[in-house]
């Protein structure tokens, strides 16, 4: 299967999973637990939620993770921070990433906007090294859209 029907395939059942559904705490953890069972070689996917200057951890699937992020600081942070996504193909040469489990080599992160605000960010983490491509990250940026197409987002 090609990225492109992989992508395909797995945000139709996000579409399927979230129709009818607007709450956007029950889609962020039911989205959450679908990229957990369907994208190999991850070992953890999520979501931070922005507070203020601060992300703070949402629903996810893995290992539990460091609560709190400063933007600006880590990957996620720095996604907040610059208002784009993050592809890390070695988490090691990210200056100031935050290693919420030592197993976790490359990360994708998304920042989650609805017009010019922000709610948070996506993230994947994964295992291997240089897990995710430039496919891969436009196929999260498309299941990013659709969540936040599908859900009321929380009042700032
Ligand atoms: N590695 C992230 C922290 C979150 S965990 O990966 C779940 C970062 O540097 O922001």
């Amino acid at each position: 299967m090609s990225s492109n029907e992989f992508y395909t395939s797995l945000n139709a059942q996000l579409e399927g999973l979230l129709s009818g559904e607007r709450d956007w705490l029950a889609n962020t953890a039911n989205a959450s637990a679908l990229l957990f069972m369907e994208l190999p070689e991850i070992n953890w996917a999520g979501f931070y939620f922005l507070h203020g200057d601060e992300l703070r951890v949402g629903p996810f699937q893995g290992k539990p993770a460091c609560t709190r992020i400063q933007v600006g600081t880590g990957v996620c942070g720095t996604a907040v921070a610059s208002g784009k996504a993050q592809l890390v193909q070695d988490v090691n040469q990210f200056p100031g990433h935050i290693a919420c489990d030592a197993v976790s080599v490359s990360e994708v992160v998304i920042p989650l906007y609805a017009g010019n605000r922000c709610f948070g960010v996506l993230d994947v983490d994964s295992p291997r090294l240089a897990r995710f491509s430039s496919d891969d990250l436009a196929g999260l940026q498309a299941f990013a859209q659709i969540l936040l197409d599908c859900s009321d987002l929380p009042a700032s």
